[in-house]
C-alpha cells in the first residue's frame, strides 16, 4: 500500500485522493495543510477515518518527519511550483495540480529541475485529465492512422457554462489564479499540442472584460448586497469562512477577464486558434476543438458529447464516444492510474515538462494580451 501525502487538502485534492484510495493500492497517510481543523473536519464529515492520518500545519514539517511514498499538491495554484520542487528535489513521485506554475520565475524553478532532476521530473503526474479522454485518445489514434492526412490546422473552444466560481470563489483572485488562461486553457493548449507533436513558436493573446466587473465597493457579498433581490447573478452560496463563494461578481475588486482568446504557431507551420469564454451559461458550454488535414476533419465537443470524423473525399461518420461518468469526462480516474505508474518508479504519461511546456504557453498568451504584441515561445 502506497503512504501518500497530500499538500493542500481542499476540495480537488481530496477528489483525487478518493479516486487514489479507490484504487485500493494507496492511502491517505499525511497531510500538510494551515488549516489544519477546518480539513480535519471536513474529511471526518465526509466520512474519512482521520485518526490513522497524520496532520502537519506545514509542507516543510511533514518532510523533516516522515518518508511518503508519493507526494500530491492540491493547494490553490500560486503555490504549485514551490511544493513540486520541494518534492521533486527530495525524490518523492509527485501528483501535482495544474496551472503547475504562476509566474515568469516559478516557470524558471521548474524548468531548472527538469535539467538537474530529468528522471524525478518524468515520475510526475500533473492534472491534465483532457489528456486521458476517450475523445483525446480517439483523436490522436485516428491521426496516427493517418484519417485526416497531416494535421494542417486546428480549431478549439471552451464556452464554460459553470464559470460564475471564477467570479464569485476564490478563484475571483486572480494573483492567486495567474489569469483565466492558466486556468482553463492550460488542459487544451496541453492535449492539442500532445497530438499535434510540434514545438510551439510564436504566440498571439487577446483577453477582455466585458460582463464581470463594476462599480460595487471591493469585499461586497452577495448575502450583504442591497441588490440581491434583483441581481440576475445573486448565490445563496455563501461557502464557508475559509472559502466564501458569495463575492460579488459585479464589484471594484473582482479580478480575471470573462474573455479570451489565443493564436499558436508551431515549427511544423501549423496554427493552433482558440477561444475562451466565461460568460456562456447553461446548455451553451461547449468545449472541443476541430483537427483539420488535406484528407478529412475530426471534430469533438465533450460537453455536447458528439465526434465526427469527415472525410473529405468521402462520407460523415459520427463517431460513438461512450459517456463517461467520473470527474472530467473520465479523465480524472486515468490520472490516478497515471500517477500508480510514478509511484511503482514508471514514467508517467503528463509529466512535468508537460506541464512547464503548458504553463509556459499560457504565460505567453497573458503577456502577448497584456503587452499587445506577439510572444516568441
Ligand atoms: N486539474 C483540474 O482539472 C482541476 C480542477 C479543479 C481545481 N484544480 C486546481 O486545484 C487547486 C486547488 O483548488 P481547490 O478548489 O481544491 O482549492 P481549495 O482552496 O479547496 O484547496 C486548497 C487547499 O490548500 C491549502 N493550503 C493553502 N496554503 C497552503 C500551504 N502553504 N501549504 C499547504 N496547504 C495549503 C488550503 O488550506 C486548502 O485546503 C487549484 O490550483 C485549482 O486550479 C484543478
Amino acid at each position: 500500500m502506497y503512504k501518500l501525502a497530500a499538500i493542500g487538502l481542499g476540495q480537488r485534492m481530496t477528489s483525487i485522493i478518493n479516486l487514489l484510495e479507490r484504487t485500493g493500492k494507496c492511502v491517505l497517510a499525511y497531510v500538510a495543510d494551515p488549516r489544519i481543523d477546518g480539513v480535519k473536519e471536513e474529511q471526518a464529515a465526509a466520512g474519512r477515518d482521520i485518526s490513522k492520518i497524520k496532520f502537519y500545519t506545514s509542507a516543510e514539517e511533514l518532510f523533516e518527519n516522515e518518508k511518503p511514498d508519493g507526494v500530491c499538491v492540491g493547494t490553490r495554484c500560486s503555490l504549485h511550483a514551490k511544493y513540486a520542487d520541494m518534492a521533486l528535489r527530495k525524490g518523492y513521485p509527485l501528483f501535482l495540480e495544474k496551472p503547475v506554475c504562476t509566474t515568469r520565475d516559478d516557470l524558471a524553478m521548474l524548468e531548472r529541475l527538469l535539467v538537474e532532476f530529468p528522471e524525478e521530473c518524468k515520475k510526475v503526474t500533473v492534472s491534465f485529465p483532457l489528456r486521458f479522454t476517450e475523445q483525446v485518445l480517439k483523436v490522436k489514434q485516428m491521426v496516427a492512422e493517418g484519417k485526416i492526412g497531416e494535421i494542417a490546422h486546428i480549431q478549439a473552444w471552451c464556452n464554460v457554462s459553470y464559470a460564475l466560481g471564477y467570479y464569485h470563489k476564490w478563484y475571483r483572485d486572480d494573483k492567486e489564479t495567474g489569469g483565466l488562461f492558466l486556468q482553463k486553457a492550460t488542459h487544451d493548449v496541453d492535449y492539442i499540442t500532445d497530438i499535434l507533436g510540434a514545438k510551439p513558436t510564436l504566440i498571439c493573446g487577446m483577453t477582455s472584460k466585458q460582463v464581470f466587473k463594476g462599480d460595487k465597493p471591493a469585499g461586497t457579498l452577495c448575502r450583504n448586497c442591497p441588490d440581491k433581490d434583483t441581481c440576475i447573478d445573486f448565490t445563496s452560496d455563501q461557502g464557508t469562512d475559509y472559502r466564501p463563494n458569495d463575492g460579488c461578481v459585479f464589484a471594484k475588486d473582482t479580478g480575471n477577464e470573462d474573455s479570451g482568446s489565443g493564436i499558436i504557431m508551431y515549427d511544423n507551420g501549423v496554427h493552433l486558434a482558440y477561444s475562451q469564454d466565461f460568460i456562456s451559461r447553461r446548455s451553451a458550454g461547449k468545449r472541443g476543438a476541430r483537427f483539420i488535414g488535406h484528407l478529412g476533419t475530426i471534430e469533438f465537443d465533450w460537453e455536447e458529447n458528439y465526434m465526427i470524423y469527415h472525410d473529405h473525399y468521402g462520407e460523415r461518420h459520427d463517431i460513438q464516444i461512450s459517456s463517461k461518468s467520473g470527474g472530467h469526462f473520465g479523465g480524472d480516474d486515468m490520472l490516478a492510474e497515471d500517477f500508480l505508474k510514478a509511484l511503482s518508479g514508471k514514467e508517467t504519461r503528463c509529466t512535468l515538462a508537460d506541464g512547464v511546456r503548458s504553463a509556459k504557453l499560457c504565460l505567453c498568451l497573458k503577456e502577448s494580451s497584456i503587452e499587445k504584441r506577439f510572444i516568441e515561445y
